[in-house]
């Protein structure tokens, strides 16, 4: 049987055969037929808008590979950074490679001084440190004018070495300024997971985190450094395509990635789980959910996984070796809880909503001291080398153009201007 589809038009019996390639059927072949017909595909529920070697997801399945590497084998075995080459280069490093990339990444992680005295100390004391931070990614564009040269492979480079080196440094930043507490500089005799702490928490010349908690931030980082096409590595490559730098690229999907629906569920979960206040509570909040009143289940469904979410299982496990150091979070029970309920409700089990990856991250989170609101902060950190790796497959594909999708105009027709003095 052929591998094609043929789409007839009623209207005027015209037909084309597209051929389906790597499981996707090209919309030419409806330009063919008509070239001012639309898909009309509202938040891209079964539009591919690229084709990629970066990440694979199955949902059905609940699979996860960057470059084809199962995320459980990358957060036993690996580190962010060396996930970090392998998604930007598409191998994982020699030893050579490796060295090298892990040097140039520690020795860009300073900031320009008038970034932060200038720039990041005008915000207001309470400025909440994401809003700081897509603002901050933006202002670094002005610091490099030649990361607008895009073309160049050298200068690609090395904005993908100071946006990955930089961005703790911005982050911890952020916080230290909403604290009011002095800025601390990367230490770089620290691994990156250790120094990001370091300038987080360092008081004084004493700091010494648990290397059981810098491995857990390492490996929650392996997690969330790339998810394909996701809202905010869609913001990132639409930015893209316009040969904007990518560090507004950066910025702007660090702002999509700020919504609660994404990246700032994290933050909401916990949130939740505070106002739910006890196990009690339980039964009753997901009544208030399922009636619509509750607003949604922070931390459930995927637009993708429908079956589980592989990296909220590895968190799930590590959450209790965070606990063994930090003491448990005593917001656990309430989110088991949480959990076990929503798993054998018929609402939830029907539209197959299951705990993602910002289910339990939070809790770990809290547990390691983080505020709130730097959570989402968190997730943004290691997100900027899949962001990266995006932009960078965008820019060298030449099927790529601008973004710039259509609409199914449901507006007036045209029709005559009122002067104000005539208008009801
Ligand atoms: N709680 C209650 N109901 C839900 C939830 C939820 N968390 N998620 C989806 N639903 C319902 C939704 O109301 C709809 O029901 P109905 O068919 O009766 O109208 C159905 O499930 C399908 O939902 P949808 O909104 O069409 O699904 P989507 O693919 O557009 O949304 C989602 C995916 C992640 C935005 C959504 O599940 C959600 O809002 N979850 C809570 C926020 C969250 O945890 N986000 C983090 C996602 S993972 C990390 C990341 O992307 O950054």
């Amino acid at each position: 049987m052929a591998d094609t589809f043929t789409i007839t038009d009623n209207r005027t019996g015209k037909s084309v055969e597209v051929p389906l390639h790597d499981g996707g059927i090209s919309s030419k072949g409806l330009r063919e037929l008509d070239p001012n017909l639309y898909f009309y595909d509202p938040s891209y529920m079964q539009t591919a808008a690229c084709r990629s070697t970066v990440t694979y997801i199955d949902g059905d399945a609940g699979i996860l590979r960057y470059r084809g590497y199962p995320i459980e084998q990358l957060a036993d075995q690996s580190t962010y950074l060396e996930v970090a080459y392998l998604l930007i280069h598409g191998e994982l490093p020699n030893a050579a490679q490796h060295e090298k990339w892990v040097f140039d990444i520690t020795h860009h992680t300073f900031m320009h001084e008038n970034l932060r005295k200038r720039f990041l100390e005008g915000f207001h004391y309470d400025a909440h440190p994401m809003g700081m931070l897509v603002s901050s990614l933006a202002a670094l564009s002005t610091f490099y004018p030649e990361a607008k040269d895009i073309e160049n492979p050298e200068s690609r480079n090395k904005q993908v070495l100071r946006l990955i080196a930089k961005v703790p440094t911005l982050a911890a930043a952020c916080h230290r300024f909403s604290v009011g507490q002095p800025f601390v500089y990367p230490d770089n005799n620290l691994d990156f997971a250790s120094n990001f702490l370091s300038m987080m928490w360092r008081i004084g010349d004493k700091y010494e985190p648990h290397p059981h908690l810098v491995r857990a931030l390492d490996v929650l980082f392996i997690l969330h450094a790339d998810h394909e096409q996701n809202c905010g590595s869609t913001a990132m490559r639409v930015i893209g395509s316009s040969q904007a730098d990518p560090y507004s690229a950066a910025a702007g999907a660090a702002a999509a990635l700020y919504g609660p629906l994404h990246g700032g569920a994290n933050e909401a979960v916990v949130r939740m789980l505070q106002d739910i206040g006890s196990v009690a509570n339980v039964a009753a909040f997901i009544q208030s959910v399922k009636g619509g009143a509750g607003g949604r289940l922070m931390g459930f469904g995927h637009r993708v996984y429908k079956n589980f979410d592989p990296r909220a299982k590895i968190i799930k496990k590590m959450a209790y070796d965070v606990f063994e150091v930090t003491g448990m979070n005593p917001l656990l029970e309430i989110a088991l809880k949480l959990e076990e309920a929503a798993l054998s409700d018929d609402y939830f089990v029907s539209r197959k909503l299951y705990p993602n990856v910002d289910f339990y991250s939070g809790l770990i989170y809290q547990a390691m001291g983080f505020p709130l609101e730097m959570f989402t902060v968190l997730f943004a950190i290691p997100r900027m080398s899949g962001w990266l790796a995006q932009w960078l497959e965008l820019i060298q594909d030449p099927e790529q153009k601008i973004s710039r999708p259509r609409q199914i105009y449901v507006g007036h027709g045209e029709r005559d201007y009122v002067p104000k003095i005539s208008r009801g």
